[in-house]
């Protein structure tokens, strides 16, 4: 496996929470989230590691999906309907062990990088430290290039998340 950074230590030994920030939680994160989620289940890891996401923007709170993120994602295999767009707080910085944010606007919007909260695509193993590029003014493309790009990120962040856990017997 290429090298990705290593995960902050979880605050709960055993467990880990990720949370995932885009815009408007309806593209990118969610997408993500699904994936991610997917991952983490054929991982046997659906009980230790709890994956979420929002949006620093509040405009489709409630909302489902984007009709072409759900598409995409449908057409691969996923299941996107449980999804209903959430709102960033800045409550989230405590609450979870790694915050991972689409593109450096979205990580601006959650006060910039920390121990606990980095791109999303540094744990990317083909281009580490790009963006995830906002495809909602785009067309379907886009959708399958955050696809693509998401899917093997999440890869290597499961990875990370094994080896993490790995170290830390489930202590419940
Ligand atoms: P996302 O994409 O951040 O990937 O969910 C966007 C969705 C909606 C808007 C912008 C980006 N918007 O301006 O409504």
């Amino acid at each position: 496996m290429s090298p990705h950074p290593t995960l902050p230590p979880p605050r709960t030994p055993g467990r880990y929470s990720v949370a995932l920030v885009c815009l408007g939680n309806i593209c990118r994160s969610p997408m993500a989230d699904v994936v991610l989620t997917a991952r983490v289940e054929e991982a046997g890891l659906a009980g230790r590691v709890a994956v979420v996401s929002s949006g620093t923007g509040d405009w489709h709170v409630g909302n489902p999906m984007d009709a072409r993120a759900a598409a995409t994602l449908t057409a691969a295999g996923y299941d996107p309907s449980l999804h209903r767009a959430r709102h960033w707080s800045t409550a989230w910085l405590e609450e979870h062990d790694l915050v991972l944010a689409m593109d450096g606007s979205n990580l601006a919007g959650v006060g910039g990088a920390g121990e606990r909260v980095r791109l999303f695509r540094d744990f990317d193993p083909v281009e580490p430290g790009g963006e995830v590029p906002d495809p909602y003014y785009g067309g379907d493309d886009g959708f399958e290039e955050v696809l693509t790009m998401v899917e093997r990120t999440c890869t290597v962040i499961v990875g990370a998340l094994q080896e993490e856990l790995l170290q830390e017997p489930d202590e419940s």
